[in-house]
């Protein structure tokens, strides 16, 4: 290898740089490499080995110049982008390879201290942690979209269904305020995810840690890690974090298939109107109208299943320490985020523009004598024993479900008369799906009084989170900067 190897014509650049012409070719070189897939990685990378640099020259492991000429390196390597990297096994080979093309042999003093396995930990969870950041930031717009329907839509009685059938009227409110409690946990778990993924491997080398006087606790603080992953073993080897956040989405992308499906049947009974924006046509019939953003929301589902069960299966069964099944493990991840990101930002999309159709709801809502509980309830708070109640309840629904069938079938099962109890105008009463709605005040309930303070719970918890992804966020921010001030004193 000559001294200036960036002038050097013959030099390959396959990586031979860094590990000679041992195992540097062959037939499977391809599928060894995951250099392609490592562009989601390319700049945590770079993060990395700046902060690792900086760190070695701290700790006096390299001189001052080798890490001014590598950090000088990798402003241009950064600069010019991963599509500019000689070829390489993995990006950190490749990276590795280009700084020493660019600064000869000094450049092979990066990868003191360190083994591409607590590398590539430490990148992947550089990467996820602002991948997060964004799941959470659309599961907050999501909830944010579904608080302006629940604030709009307080006194909006709908139909609420048990089985797909009309069970009991409720509100637009209360029905779009049950999927912003679900989210929320969503986004509790996500940010729980991020909190375990924010911790550094870098410095657990190989698995083995290493003799040099390095400074783990120094190269998380430049990365912007609340901590380090302590047992040097654990570091190398652990991708829990993936599971963590690929299990959290899952689950979000189970909400969101609930939600979609919600959606489209109202949409399919003329409850809701989507926008013409998230709807499609058909190609051959031109009358239709079809939910096709919503459906394809619905299917997320099956991305995110198909990643959490890629991810467990990848991970299952492997010994310590490092193995190269981990290589495939982060694309289960990456898909699945990417995919459950997009359907929370389309689902908010879809919902904020949908226009509800409140009369079709208004009618609707007492539709399949769905005010029978309420009339249930009315004689049993009158002090007829609750099961008595539904029995001539359910005789009334066999046989039309109005006034007269109630009264029909009180006057077989009771022995006085059921005026003992409730008058003609106060059964009239019971059957309107309004006054149902405003009877049932129990807290969480739909009448509008109790969702007034779920509306409060949810904007509550909405500034909490919001703050929870800000501190975040800035901490990431700060780090950054931090980050490059120090390797401009570097330079
Ligand atoms: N490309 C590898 C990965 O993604 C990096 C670590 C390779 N280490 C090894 N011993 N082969 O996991």
């Amino acid at each position: 290898m000559s001294d200036n190897p960036s002038n050097d014509a013959s030099l390959d650049r396959t990586g031979a740089a860094v590990r000679g012409d041992r195992f540097s070719g062959g037939p499977a070189r391809e599928f060894l490499s995951s250099l392609a897939a490592d562009e989601r990685i390319f700049e945590a990378d770079i993060a990395v080995d700046r902060a690792h640099v900086v760190m070695l020259a701290e700790q006096g492991i390299i001189e001052q110049s080798a890490a001014s000429e590598i950090l000088t390196a990798l402003e241009a390597i950064a600069l010019n982008g991963h599509d500019s990297l000689p070829d390489g096994e993995d990006v950190h080979e490749a990276i590795e390879s280009a700084v020493i093309e660019q600064v000869g042999p000094v450049g092979g003093k990066m990868h003191t201290a360190r083994s591409r396995n607590d590398e590539v930990a430490t990148c992947l969870r550089y990467r996820l942690r602002e991948d997060l950041l964004d799941s959470v930031s659309a599961t907050l717009a999501l909830r944010a979209a579904l608080e302006d329907v629940a604030h709009e839509h307080t006194d909006t009685v709908m139909p609420g269904f048990t089985h797909l059938q009309p069970a009991q009227p409720t509100t637009v409110a209360h029905w779009a305020l049950s999927y912003e409690r679900a989210i929320a946990r969503d986004t509790e778990r996500l940010l729980a995810a991020y909190d375990r993924t924010n911790c550094s491997p870098l410095g657990g080398a190989a698995f083995a840690g290493t003799p040099f006087p390095i400074d783990r606790e120094r190269t998380a603080e430049l990365l912007g890690f609340a901590g380090v992953v302590e047992n040097s073993m654990d570091a190398a080897s652990a991708r829990d974090f993936l599971l963590d956040s690929t299990a959290a989405l899952a689950g979000l992308a189970t909400h969101l298939s609930g939600l979609a499906e919600d959606l489209i049947v109202f949409a399919n009974k003329g409850y809701v109107d989507l926008s013409n924006e998230y709807a499609s046509t058909s190609s051959i019939m031109p009358q239709k109208k079809n939910p096709d953003t919503l459906e394809l929301v619905r299917a997320t589902a099956g991305t995110a299943s198909a990643g959490l069960d890629g991810l467990l299966t990848t991970l299952k069964g492997l010994p310590r320490a490092y193995n190269i099944d981990l290589q495939r493990a982060s694309g289960h991840a990456w898909s699945t985020i990417d995919a459950v990101t997009e359907a929370t930002d389309v689902a908010a999309g879809a919902l904020t523009s949908a226009t509800w159709n409140e009369s079709a709801l208004a009618d609707a809502a007492g539709d399949g004598f769905t005010t029978a509980t309420a009339v249930a309830d009315k004689l049993a708070m009158c002090g007829l024993p609750f099961r008595t109640a539904h029995e001539i309840l359910a005789d009334a629904a066999q046989h039309g479900g109005d006034v007269d069938a109630i009264e029909a079938a009180a006057a077989d099962v009771l022995d006085e008369p059921l005026e003992t109890y409730l008058t003609r105008d106060e059964l009239h009463a019971l059957l309107d799906p309004v006054h149902s709605v405003e009877s049932r005040d129990s807290r969480g309930g739909p009448a509008p009084s109790a969702v007034g303070e779920q509306l409060d719970t949810t904007a509550d918890a909405l500034d909490t989170d919001r703050e929870a992804l800000d501190r975040r966020r800035s901490g990431l921010e700060q780090a950054h900067e931090t980050l490059t001030e120090v390797v401009h004193s570097h330079v």
